[in-house]
Parts: structure tokens; sequence; C-alpha cells
């Protein structure tokens, strides 16, 4: 059965890009890339995207400006309200949308088929699929630092269900269900 996942890495204080919207002190942890709760091991599933426009802005700047490619086969949404404002990538499936996130995981599902929805980031867009029911879990690869601030992992209060744990070398990584917004009295 298809899921929506939030996969993604953070500092342990919970940010996933610095104030600055670099990910220096990410990609030079150390990871086993075929190891456990990887990245490549969760694409294999993966049958849509949906990402935020500095998430998208960051891939633009960092791979696509400095000759790479589009890693991506499967279709990318890319909420955004400035369309007009951002770069294409040449043969890349990239569709921009904005406003409610529902319509978009519609249409997404309906690429996907059996396969999960892979939500990007940043982190309020995942918290709009939470607002809106639509996140079933989270997959967190936490790495070795702390940030102080920057990029908010998931600024929402929910009770979350620990389903999966290991180590992958320098990340300790962790996949929970989405239970629900916080209720009161947990
Ligand atoms: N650690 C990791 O593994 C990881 C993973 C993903 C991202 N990141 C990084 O984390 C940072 C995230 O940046 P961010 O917090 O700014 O989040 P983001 O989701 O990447 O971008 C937020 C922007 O997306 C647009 N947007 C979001 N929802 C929308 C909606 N429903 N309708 C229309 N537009 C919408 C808005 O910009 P506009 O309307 O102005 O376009 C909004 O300001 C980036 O630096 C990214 O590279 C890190």
């Amino acid at each position: 059965m298809s899921r929506t996942t939030y996969y993604t890495a953070t500092s342990l204080d919970g940010f996933i890009a610095d104030e600055h919207h670099s990910l220096d002190w990410l990609v030079t942890q150390d990871i086993d890339p075929k190891g456990p709760m990887s990245h490549d091991e969760f694409m294999g599933r993966v049958g849509a995207l949906v990402m935020g426009s500095s998430t998208y802005q960051w891939l633009l700047d960092n791979h696509i400006a400095k000759g790479g490619s589009w890693d991506y086969k499967q279709p990318s949404w890319v909420m955004t309200s400035r369309e007009r404002e951002l770069a294409r990538v040449e043969g890349a499936d990239i569709r921009f949308a904005s406003g409610d996130v529902r319509p978009v995981h519609a249409a997404a599902a309906a690429v996907a088929g059996d396969l999960d929805i892979w939500v990007v980031g940043g982190g309020d867009l995942a918290g709009q699929f939470v607002d809106a029911g639509l996140l079933d879990d989270v997959i967190v690869s936490f790495a070795p630092v702390t940030l102080g601030t920057g990029a908010p992992l998931l600024p929402r209060k929910l009770d979350l269900r620990l389903v999966e744990l290991a180590q992958n070398r320098a990340f300790a990584c962790a996949r929970y269900d989405v239970v629900g917004p916080r209720t009161p009295s947990s």
C-alpha cells in the first residue's frame, strides 16, 4: 500500500538546514549509501516527490548549477507562489503547484500507484500534509551535530509512534508513524 512519507535528515536539535540554507554540516557526515534506512533503499519505493521551493532552489544551486543532473525519474511537484521566478531543469518531470496540498497529494498518488510519495521538505510543507491528515510516517536520520538555529524539522505539535531504529555509521535513523495532533491530555 502506498504511504506518504517525510524522509529527511536533521541535526540533533531539529534543524534540516542552517540559517543560510546550508547542508555542509550534513553532506560531510559518514554514511553507508547502501546501509540501513539509506536514501538509496528508500528511493526504491518512491513513485512521486513533493518539495517546497527552498528545497528545489537548493538542488538547483548545489547540483544543477554545478553540472549535475536531476536525480529523479519520478514526477516531482514543487510548491511555490513564484513559479515564474524559478528556473526549470531540462528533461526533468517537475510540476509547479501552490496552495492546498490535497489536490497535489491526489495527483501524486495517481502517478505513484502502489509506490510511496516522498515529502522531501521543508518542515512546514510536511506540516501541511499532517494538517490535511495525509502524512503516514516520518523517517529521520539524526546527524551528530547541533546547529542552534535554522530550518525546523517539523514545526507542529504531534504525537508519533517509533516503529524502527537503526544506525548507519554517523547517523541514528528512526521511523515514526504519525499518530496525529497532540491532544491536551497527551
Ligand atoms: N536535511 C535534509 O535532508 C533536507 C531535506 C529537505 C530540505 N532541506 C533543506 O531545508 C531547507 C528547507 O527550507 P524551508 O524551510 O524554506 O522549506 P521549503 O518547503 O523547501 O520551502 C518553503 C517555501 O516553499 C513555498 N511553499 C511551501 N508550501 C507552499 C504552498 N502550499 N503553496 C505555495 N508555496 C508553498 C513557499 O515559498 P514561495 O511561495 O515563495 O516559493 C515557502 O516559503 C532548504 O534549505 C532545503 O535545502 C534539507
